[in-house]
């Protein structure tokens, strides 16, 4: 969702304010403005619709101050314009936010009633920065003021302030919504993205939620909403976060997708024994006892994150006798299944580990004393910190909105944790020997899948591309395969696509099938193939257009225009697959010129529920 940043030192703020929220722009994109503190009593402050590189543009000379906020954000209250954008102010205050203030209309009421605050924006941000002003009057005292303002709202802020008459004093506030707070030699810088920390940063504070902190150039505090001063620790940071460029790629979209070999081989490496067939995972934190008494695994996830644990549901069936079942987060959250302290373990799977359905029911489960374990890549994140165990994916930072190398990573991760179970267990290795040897062979088989599709998906994507309405089918683990499909493909086409299990097509979506829909049928050889193979002329029969994708060397020659993946395992197919509907979506929305890795309407963290 939106990001943030703020800058107290010695150095030229802007200059440092910028670079931050270039890096952290995936966030949000749809305005960006930020607020200098010139000199006391002055800021600067400027706002603009679109993304860092419109702000740059629209910055009048070099504000020469050393303290500032910045801010590109993403949407929930007021459309997209130089009003709506942050920094938010009142009188003295000047306030950039992530996250949502639910009760954001009360205290607009409460604040028309005091006299205070003509609300210049459509958003829930700037009723704080007024109220703010009206506890300030109150006490005069910032730190009241703010511990005052923060206890009377609902709902999830990530927070920095300044105040235009404390020239040396910027203030950060969490709620769940990440802040986190890095000395450099020169000052601190603030942000809600670690990948915004300058990389000479070795570590960082986290706030935790309900805290907030004043910091100064030289020095931090951290305080409670009671206002007493808490401990902080000092965390090392993840040094991956460096890993910036696109490697000569137009998109990180594409980047990522051909790091896969790599950033999988990450994602394993020194986590197989080859000699006891086992997955060795120290965060699992789990004895052989505990691991017996399980019952079942639930994931909680949302997106791509969500359908990798519906991947890995069906790929654990065969390693470990107890089911994985996928839940979607934010329906997980409110749903009343019954869950065994002891007896059943839940995932969270993210990639940012930031996403706010998916750290909800994790604290729901938390509450009920239920063990959870978290799949993160983002070393630090609140998921990572939040969960009883967990493990990370290692696959490097994931910038385009669109996710690809997490995915991977994600199931091959669940995998891991399958394999780890099924030993502390005391099953028979039997299941756990073909899935490391599989795994083993992962990296290389996603290059020679890169190497091979490449150039028939762009083809491919060109026939395609003319179609309005897109169906992804597949059949066993190839059914997930498609529901991701079709999440991609619709995320970064803008073009309606979606998913079924191929056998389901009779039971209504056939009805959808005319000569303008084009269906990306994904077949594997083996036994479901011929079922599957009179599903899709049934499709062609009512004048379906279809490209079909299979690793069926017999199938691939007799059908010209189809796309040819290696053969492989159970464990490892489709996830060569994916590859090639990634690629699709790529080249089709290449061709069409869009916003690849900053499509419209979403962000790459979602922060709010
Ligand atoms: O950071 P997370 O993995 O928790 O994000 C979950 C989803 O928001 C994310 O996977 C989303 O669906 C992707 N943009 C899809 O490509």
């Amino acid at each position: 969702m939106c990001g943030i940043i703020g800058y107290n030192g010695s150095l030229n703020a802007q200059d440092l304010i910028l670079e931050g929220l270039s890096k952290i722009e995936y966030r949000g994109y749809d305005s960006a403005g930020l607020a200098i503190l010139e000199a006391k009593g002055k800021v600067a402050l400027v706002k603009t619709k679109g993304g860092v590189a419109e702000l740059e543009a629209k910055i009048d000379g070099d504000q020469r101050g050393k303290m500032g906020i910045g801010h590109t954000r993403w949407a929930t209250h007021g459309i997209p314009s130089v009003k709506n954008a942050h920094p938010h102010k009142s009188t003295n205050f000047y306030i950039v936010h992530n996250g949502i203030i639910e009760n954001h209309a009360e205290i607009a009421d409460f604040l028309a009633d005091q006299g205070f605050g003509k609300l210049q924006s459509d958003t829930d941000t700037e009723v704080l920065a007024w109220l703010l002003e009206y506890n300030y009057q109150k006490s005069e005292n910032i730190r009241s003021a703010l511990a005052a303002t923060l206890n009377g709202v609902r709902g999830a802020f990530g927070l920095a302030i300044i105040h235009r008459d404390t020239p040396n004093v910027l203030y950060v506030a969490r709620r769940s919504s990440p802040i986190v707070i890095a000395e450099l030699e020169h000052g601190f810088m603030v942000a809600s993205d670690v990948t915004a920390i300058p990389p000479e940063a070795t570590h960082a504070t986290y706030l935790d939620d309900d805290q907030f902190a004043v910091i100064t150039p030289a020095s931090m505090r951290v305080y409670n909403m009671s206002h007493d001063l808490v401990n902080h620790t000092n965390v090392k940071l993840d040094l991956d976060r460096k890993a910036h460029g696109k490697d000569g790629e137009q998109h990180f979209m594409m980047k990522e997708i051909l790091e896969q070999p790599t950033s999988v081989a990450e994602t394993i490496r020194g986590r197989l024994d080859k000699t006891r067939y086992d997955a060795v995972l120290g965060g699992l934190n789990m004895d052989e006892e505990s691991a017996r008494k399980l019952r079942s695994l639930t994931s909680v996830a949302c997106g791509t994150a969500h359908y990798s644990s519906v991947l890995a549901s069906y790929l654990l069936e065969e390693v470990v006798d107890i089911p994985l079942r996928a839940e979607v987060a934010s329906e997980f959250l409110y749903r009343n299944q019954r869950y065994e302290v002891g007896q059943d373990m839940v995932l969270a799977v993210s990639q940012s580990g930031e996403t706010a359905d998916t750290i909800a029911a994790i604290n729901k489960m938390g509450l009920k004393g239920v063990r959870t374990f978290g799949i993160v890549n983002a070393v630090g994140s609140t998921i990572s910190r939040i969960t009883d165990g967990g493990t990370y994916l290692r696959c490097g930072p994931e910038i385009a909105v669109a996710s690809t190398k997490a995915f991977t990573s994600q199931v091959v991760a669940q995998l891991m944790l399958g394999l780890r179970i099924n030993s502390l267990r005391g099953n028979p290795i039997k299941n756990n020997r073909s899935t490391v040897e599989s795994l083993l062979k992962l990296p290389a088989e996603l290059e020679k899948t890169i190497q091979q599709v490449s150039e028939p998906i762009v083809t491919a994507a060109q026939k395609v591309d003319p179609y309005n309405q897109v169906m992804f089918l597949g059949r066993g683990s190839l059914y997930p395969m498609a529901l991701e499909g079709a999440l991609k493909y619709k995320e970064i086409t803008y073009t309606p696509a979606q998913a079924h299990p191929a056998g389901e097509m009779k039971h209504g979506p056939l009805a959808l099938i005319d000569k303008d829909t084009v269906v990306v049928y994904l077949l594997r050889e083996g036994s479901l193939l011929d079922k599957s193979l009179s599903n899709l002329r049934e499709i062609e029969a009512r004048k379906g257009k279809v490209l079909v994708i299979t690793d069926s060397a017999k199938l691939h020659k007799q059908r010209e225009d189809s796309i040819l993946i290696p053969g492989s395992t159970d464990i490892n197919s489709p996830l060569l697959f994916n590859v090639a509907l990634q690629l699709l979506a790529y080249h089709v929305a290449n061709k069409r010129g869009l916003s690849i890795d900053k499509p419209r309407n979403l962000a790459k963290s979602v922060t709010v529920e």
